[in-house]
């Protein structure tokens, strides 16, 4: 990702592991530390998420997200991402134990709110 205001490379966001039998695929995004917090991975997750239904014709996306990340959580809530389940203990990190929350968004979630789930008035199942 590239910054509009500066040209500046500030992250990635990817669309990773295709599953072209099942039209499905993972995300992930990472920005560099001084571009997080100013809305740009929301604005880059609706971008990408989008391309992946609309010009990719995807059904699912999935990711996971530990729960040591409640501001990437929060974003892909907004997005449309909704809880499948949780992972229990699946990462050690540094001596602890750390839950993984597992989030997908389905092509028919997307074409009904487009990444804005609480403009249109959608509640996840
Ligand atoms: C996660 C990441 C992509 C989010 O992008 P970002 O540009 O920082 O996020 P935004 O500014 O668009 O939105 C952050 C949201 O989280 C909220 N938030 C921030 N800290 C939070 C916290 N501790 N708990 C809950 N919500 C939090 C913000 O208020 C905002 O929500 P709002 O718009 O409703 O106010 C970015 O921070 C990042 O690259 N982090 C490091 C790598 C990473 O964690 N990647 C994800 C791995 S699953």
């Amino acid at each position: 990702m590239v910054e509009k205001a500066t040209g500046n490379v500030v992250g990635e966001a990817v669309l990773n592991e295709w599953d072209p039998d099942n039209e499905g695929c993972g995300f992930r995004i990472s920005f560099v530390p001084g571009a997080q917090g100013r809305g740009l991975g929301t604005e880059a997750t609706r971008l990408i998420i989008g391309y992946g239904f609309e010009k990719l014709a995807l059904h699912r996306i999935s990711l996971e997200v530990y729960a040591f990340n409640p501001r990437a959580r929060r974003v892909y809530e907004k997005v449309g991402f909704v809880l499948e389940g949780v992972l229990r203990d699946a990462l050690l990190w540094e001596g602890e134990r750390v839950d993984a929350a597992g989030m997908s968004i389905l092509a028919p979630e997307w074409f009904r709110h487009r990444g804005r789930p609480e403009r249109a008035g959608h509640t996840p199942a």
